[in-house]
């Protein structure tokens, strides 16, 4: 007896209700938000609540700038590229790619880019001007060496090396307060590079007047890791334009011919200097969309010092005329500052709990939220948007898919030859799927195969006007030695449903076994 277990209905007053955020707040941000002018903003898929089509554009948000990340294999460099080839069709804008691995090369080149690779006969003089007086610009080179190298650590070699550029720019015949150097005829002067540093400190040691020798020595010896010869990427004069790297359509600065992490960080600082000051002279020129925009995937090191180049850029916010994208796989190589001052977030699939505390911890959203992130599947996001104006909805929502532009490469598998007879009579079942050929080639050597029999199945399809017959393709790929696991991911991926899977896979074995090919092995599937 008694009334333990029976359900009550109590009486709650409205106050009570509307404390159930549920079913106060929306769970998405309004239309006005998701969905922008489509001649002003860039599709990026469906929100997952609602099936709205979210069409990302800056005007709501705090500043352009983006972060992106996510694990491995979650969709980071495809979001990019996707988000790369609609801005350049919306608003025709730049785009420039510091590419650290060099692994956006093939894509640029594909999609009609121009490729500059740095460290293979390129160079980049550190001590160019871009545009700024020899003071600031003498500042920002130390406050760069600061961040890479061990300098802020002995303030006496701070102090000499400081002094010796300011003394090489003199000599050459620099103004200390002026933008623009020019000789007594009106030519551009040359600007010095580190090698005259070097050669100013060296004399310095020569004359032996110094009272703290082993401070010259050892500041000497500090620069000339960047003069030696054949690692002297940045004590030469430039051959890398800043005005071609950043108004030439696509562009990818290919990092990864120089030696070191410190050689490529010290390469994107600069570049990144160079296009802030050019921007902030030529100041907000008012055109629709973005003129240009940086990407920096996985360039950890400079993503990280809150003196970085990369973070004052994204806490001055919105006026650079420039999105710079961020991406990495670890949230916390990039700077807390980073993640509360941009203005969108796009969060792929993230396992680890420590990276979801962080961001958790940075962008505020629900356990809910988290929840979901750690669920993700490939391609699918959550978008955090640091909106201007304050509003009761939730600022971080869920999309379904990131809905990648049509690729401009693309490989077929024929399929008609294992669909079943009922397949066959829909027209709405396609006779064929497909790949991007990057992404196959980038498959195929996940399987370990060798670059050789990629380039052997590549030319098979290109003969082959860019088909293949996905038996004799399931075949070719078992002759190589992958399993049928992986061969069943990639079809798949590529779209293939599970029963047609299984269709080619006995075609296979038929075929295999000498057999004529009928429809014998077909699974057919009643409703
Ligand atoms: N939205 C999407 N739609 C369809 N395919 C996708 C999508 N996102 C990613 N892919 C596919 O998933 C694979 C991995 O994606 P991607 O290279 O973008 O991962 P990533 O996050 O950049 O990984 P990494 O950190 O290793 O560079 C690619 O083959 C890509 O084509
Ligand atoms: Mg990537």
């Amino acid at each position: 007896m008694g009334i333990a277990g029976k359900l009550k209905l109590v009486k709650l007053p409205n106050t009570a209700i509307a404390r159930r955020s549920i079913l106060v707040y929306p769970p998405e941000p309004p239309m006005e938000v998701l969905f922008g002018d489509p001649t002003n903003s860039i599709y990026i898929g469906r929100t997952k609540i609602f099936n709205v089509p979210f069409y990302w554009s800056f005007e709501n948000v705090a500043n352009p700038h983006i972060a992106v990340v996510g694990i491995s294999g979650s969709g980071k460099s495809y979001f990019i590229k996707t988000f790369l080839l609609r801005s350049a069709f919306v608003w025709n804008s730049n785009a420039l790619i510091i590419d650290w691995a060099g692994e956006y090369k093939d894509w640029v080149k594909q999609s009609g880019g121009k490729v500059i690779s740095l460290g293979k006969g390129s160079y980049l003089n550190l001590l160019d001007l871009g545009g700024m007086k020899p003071y600031d610009r003498i500042k920002q080179v130390m406050r760069t060496m600061e961040l890479l190298t061990d300098i802020s650590n002995y303030p006496e070699q701070r102090r000499l090396t400081e002094q010796a550029i300011e003394k090489i720019y003199i000599e050459s015949k620099f103004r200390m307060d002026v933008r623009e150097q020019k000789d007594e005829l009106g030519k551009p002067l040359t600007p010095p590079t580190l090698k005259d540093v070097v050669r100013v400190l060296t004399d310095q040691a020569q004359v032996g007047s110094y009272d703290f020798p082993a401070e010259l020595e050892n500041a000497i010896y500090r620069l000339k890791q960047f003069t030696k010869s054949g690692e002297d990427f940045f004590a030469q004069q430039s051959t890398v334009k800043l005005e071609e790297l950043i108004t030439s359509g696509l562009v990818d600065l290919d990092l990864s011919g120089l030696p070191d992490e410190t050689a490529r960080a010290l390469a994107a600082l600069t570049i990144l200097q160079f296009i802030k000051e050019k921007m902030r002279l030529e100041g907000w020129s008012n055109v629709k969309g973005l003129k240009l925009l940086i990407v920096l995937d996985e360039a950890w090191k400079i993503g990280k010092d809150d003196n970085s180049d990369a973070v004052m850029i994204v806490r001055e916010g919105r006026k650079y005329n420039f999105a710079m994208i961020i991406a990495s796989q670890n949230p916390t190589d990039i700077s807390e500052a980073i993640f509360s001052n941009v203005g969108t977030t796009f969060m792929l699939k993230v396992k680890f709990e420590k990276f979801l505390d962080y961001l958790q911890g940075s962008l505020n959203f629900s356990n809910y939220m988290r929840d979901e992130i750690s669920r993700l599947g490939v391609g699918q996001c959550a978008v955090n948007l640091a909106l201007t104006l304050s509003t009761p909805y939730p600022s971080t929502f869920l999309i379904s898919k990131i809905e990648g532009e049509e690729p401009s490469k693309e490989y077929f598998l024929d399929l008609s030859e294992v669909l079943t007879e009922k397949q066959r009579r829909d027209v709405a079942v396609s006779r064929s799927v497909s790949f991007l050929k990057e992404d196959f080639r980038r498959k195929l050597r996940q399987f370990g195969l060798g670059d050789d029999k990629i380039e052997d199945l590549t030319k098979t399809f290109d003969k082959g006007n860019r088909r293949m017959d996905v038996v004799s393709f399931v075949i070719t790929l078992e002759r190589y030695g992958i399993v049928r696991r992986n061969i069943g991911d990639f079809l798949k991926d590529a779209g293939v449903d599970d029963i047609t899977i299984i269709n080619i896979f006995g075609k296979v074995d038929l075929k295999k076994s000498g057999g004529v090919g009928r429809e014998i092995s077909q699974v057919v599937l009643e409703e």
